[in-house]
């Protein structure tokens, strides 16, 4: 029987993909940017498993051209980037990596947020510009976060973990879900519509997946119920975000601010009218991007596509669906 053949579409932490060589032969993409799409789709013939990121676009045709493909591993919790329905409806089994990140995301998240409300950036570009010429009471003066109301917007397993950090600052905690239902009562989160989450918190923390119904929720009208005071936070996906309407609120005085670790597109254009604006903070997309969090997220994404290409359940299938139709 021929060795199974994997692509890894990029070079991964620790020695994580030298464990995965020893079960089969192994390609590894060595570029910082990922591969076209095209590169992939030329491999798939071949391949048995697929090892990919988040910047890889996984569709139908891709997955037809693979005729002998086990296994999709994604190296992230989220994956839109993957159409799972066709993957399920070929059979294919697709792996994601939750649960392992769900604090690094939520420390990032709250940073976001400390470093937006206290205005940390700024402060730091005062220092650097010669500005700090004396103590003054008006200068750089933020918003409180201890005794604040936070909207967490989607309560799974991030958003609870963002609201236990909350709670150690006695903050007021709105939710509009309640998919840890159990975790957020115990914690005083209250259940409220989507409107009235908007319109009474101080500060919003995006904890949703993208997908046809999140995508844009946040946008004119909605950032139109917020307080003029409210910084938006954003560590989910960017879409999740109407892009525009944001930057004309953020213009506008409409909400206070935004903390941004994702942003539609990925990465930002670097004339997007966004990054013109000084209430608005934009990182990379490294909410998890911890050594220790991104070696574990590697481990699994690996753990999966060994089980996969040995014909067993993966340890953490986005699709378990694509089980139920074999048995
Ligand atoms: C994910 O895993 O989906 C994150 O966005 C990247 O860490």
């Amino acid at each position: 029987m021929s060795r199974d053949k994997v692509f890894a579409t990029r070079q991964m932490p620790g020695a994580t993909l030298e464990r995965l060589a020893q079960h089969c032969e192994l390609e590894i993409w060595g570029d910082f940017l990922p591969p076209d799409y095209e590169i992939i789709y030329d491999k798939m013939p071949d391949l048995t498993g697929l090892l990919c990121l988040l910047t890889d676009r996984i569709d139908p045709p891709l997955m037809d051209a693979g005729a002998n493909l086990k296994v999709i591993s994604n190296m992230a919790v989220g994956f839109d980037n993957i159409d799972v329905a066709a993957a399920s409806q070929r059979g294919i089994p697709v792996g994601n990596t939750p649960g392992v990140l769900n604090e690094t995301t939520a420390d990032f998240a709250f940073a976001l947020l400390m470093a937006v409300a206290r205005r940390i950036p700024e402060g730091r570009q005062y220092v650097q510009d010669g500005k700090w010429r004396t103590w003054h009471p008006t200068v750089l003066a933020g918003q409180d976060v201890f005794g604040a109301t936070l909207g967490i917007v989607g309560s799974g397993r991030i958003g609870a973990a963002v609201a236990r950090r909350a709670k150690g600052f006695n903050m007021r905690l709105l939710v509009n879900s309640l998919e840890t239902e159990e975790e957020i009562r115990q914690l005083g989160g209250e259940k409220v519509s989507l409107d009235d989450l908007l319109a009474q918190s101080d500060f919003v923390s995006m904890h949703v997946p993208l997908t046809d119904e999140t995508h844009h929720m946040i946008s004119e009208r909605e950032l139109a119920l917020m307080k003029s005071t409210a910084i938006l936070i954003n560590t989910a996906r960017g879409s999740v975000l109407d892009p525009k309407a944001l930057f004309a609120a953020l213009r506008d005085g409409q909400i206070l601010a935004a903390g941004l670790d994702v942003t539609d597109p990925e990465p930002i254009a670097l004339d997007d009218p966004l990054l013109t604006l000084d209430n608005c903070l934009i990182v990379p997309h490294i909410a998890s991007a911890s050594v220790a969090t991104r070696t574990k997220m590697a481990e699994m994404a690996v753990d999966n596509v060994i089980a996969g290409l040995r014909g067993e359940r993966l340890p953490t299938c986005a699709n378990p669906e694509v089980y139920e139709r074999s048995e």
